[in-house]
């Protein structure tokens, strides 16, 4: 079977399941994927991102699990490992310890965002208030401090839950707290479903106008699909690392996948309708989310109880994913590096602080800055546009290249089909996806947006 592990795994299947879809599910699919559908054309947008979750994601996926859990290695001692003579593919973990802290730095933006709308509504003050002053309320709080203050409080959390190590912080953590998420989530989708702007919500969202489809859809709906499922910076290699061998790859994979597509299907669900109800723009952008949100806690019965309950979980979900991303460069810097893990959670949070702060200040303070490099982007938008359109895209491209092509075809196979489960036969299908369809999906699209 695989090496011998020189660290900690994951104890139980619950435990495997639930730290890989804690990573998937987060911003990502209720605060990203709305946005992204309604600036990309919704429908349109919707269904060319599952058509790169099916082909580029699935195997993706298991192309990560396989590597992770045969070398039980961090994203760069893994290609190290396996390819001893060949430094170039040590690429792929430079690539992922980049994006991952370019990532970690941005979404602890918007989970400090649900820190501060937690407590706003906890005190009262989203319940009963008209969108106007919604609208106003979320203009003041990004233009001012608190959203720094709300990035460092997060990081500050996010570091006492890693710091504690792999099974203790992340499973325990994440057992419970997606599907709590997922009711809740259900319980808003039938009363959005409800609201008179129901069917022009849900035709944006499920009917595709293809004529919308231009290169830049094609690309964000790609760098959606590889965000969505933490794939393209070895975060779910990182995590399958800690896997046992008893974990049924394929299977894990399709439960991941099922889950995450769901769940932003349902943020979607639950934000169109209210968008168009009270007369939003789809095309508002990374704000859309938190200026709907509150309108609909604003009129639901019950609402002062139920919005300090959903942002709270909303914070929860963006925790177990900021912890699978902090992973990346903890376990690199443990194994490789000789680092404590005390130490190298402090480095890894302190990088983060730094350039969080500035991707917080792009909301406020920075917002007319723009980076020279790349025209209209302001430091946040750049750290997301970049990691997630380009890098990901990048990391999965040479990691399919690398499962596909490079690695021993047997030890692919095995741990795909090890143990044996109803999913295993998909195995031949998923490396021929791998050698064949997957790289040259994401080059074609990269010379194509060239
Ligand atoms: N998949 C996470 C989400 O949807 C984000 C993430 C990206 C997590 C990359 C880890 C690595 O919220």
């Amino acid at each position: 079977m695989s090496d011998k592990p020189k660290h900690q795994l994951f104890a139980t299947r619950l435990g495997v399941i639930a730290a890989t879809v804690g990573s998937a599910v987060g911003l990502g699919n209720i605060w990203r994927f709305p946005y992204e559908a309604g600036v990309h054309g919704g429908g349109a947008f919707l269904v060319i991102y599952v058509f790169f979750i099916v082909l580029l994601g699935i195997p993706v996926l298991c192309a990560e699990f396989a590597l992770g859990r045969s070398t039980h290695c961090n994203v760069l001692g893994c290609f190290r490992h396996l390819k001893p003579g060949q430094p170039f593919w040590k690429i792929i973990g430079v690539i992922g310890v980049t994006s991952g802290m370019m990532i970690l730095s941005f979404y602890s933006v918007i989970a400090g965002w649900t820190l501060e709308y937690f407590v706003v509504s906890l005190k009262g003050e989203v319940a009963g208030n008209s969108t106007e002053e919604l609208h106003s309320l979320f203009g003041d709080f990004t233009a001012g401090l608190r959203p720094v203050m709300w990035t460092v409080v997060f990081l500050l959390i996010n570091y006492c839950v890693i710091v504690r190590g792999v099974r203790k912080g992340v499973e325990k953590a994440s057992n419970l707290l997606t599907p709590a998420l997922m009711i809740l989530l259900a319980v808003f989708c039938v009363n959005s479903l409800t609201m008179p702007g129901a069917a022009d919500g849900l035709s944006f969202l499920f009917k595709p106008d293809f004529s919308q489809i231009t290169p830049g859809v094609v690309i964000g709906a790609m760098g959606q699909a590889f965000f969505s499922l933490s794939l393209g910076l070895g975060c779910m290699l990182t995590y399958a690392s800690y896997f046992p061998d008893r974990t049924p790859l394929v299977r894990s994979a399709a439960v991941t996948v099922g889950l995450d597509v769901l769940t932003a299907v349902m943020a979607g669900v639950l934000i169109f309708p209210v968008v168009f109800t009270y007369g939003f723009s789809p095309q508002e952008g990374p704000t859309l989310v938190f200026e709907v949100l509150p309108a609909i806690f604003a009129q639901v019965s019950g609402g002062w109880f139920w919005a300090p309950l959903f942002f709270f979980m909303l914070f929860l979900a963006s925790l177990t994913s900021t912890i699978s991303m902090s992973e990346i460069g903890i376990a690199w810097l443990t194994q490789d590096r000789g680092m404590s893990r005390g130490k190298a959670c402090v480095l890894v949070i302190a990088v983060a602080m730094v350039c969080g702060v500035a991707c917080a200040l792009s909301f406020g303070y920075w917002s007319g800055l723009s980076l020279p490099v790349i025209g209209e982007f302001n430091i946040f938008n750049f750290f997301d546009y970049t990691s997630s359109n380009v890098l990901l895209p990048l990391g999965g491209m040479l990691i399919s290249i690398f499962a596909g092509w490079m690695l021993d075809r047997n030890i692919l196979r095995r741990e795909l089909t090890t143990p044996r489960t109803a999913l295993s036969s998909l195995a031949p299908a998923i490396v021929f996806l791998l050698r064949y369809v997957s790289p040259v999906m994401i080059l074609v699209i990269f010379i194509a947006n060239l």
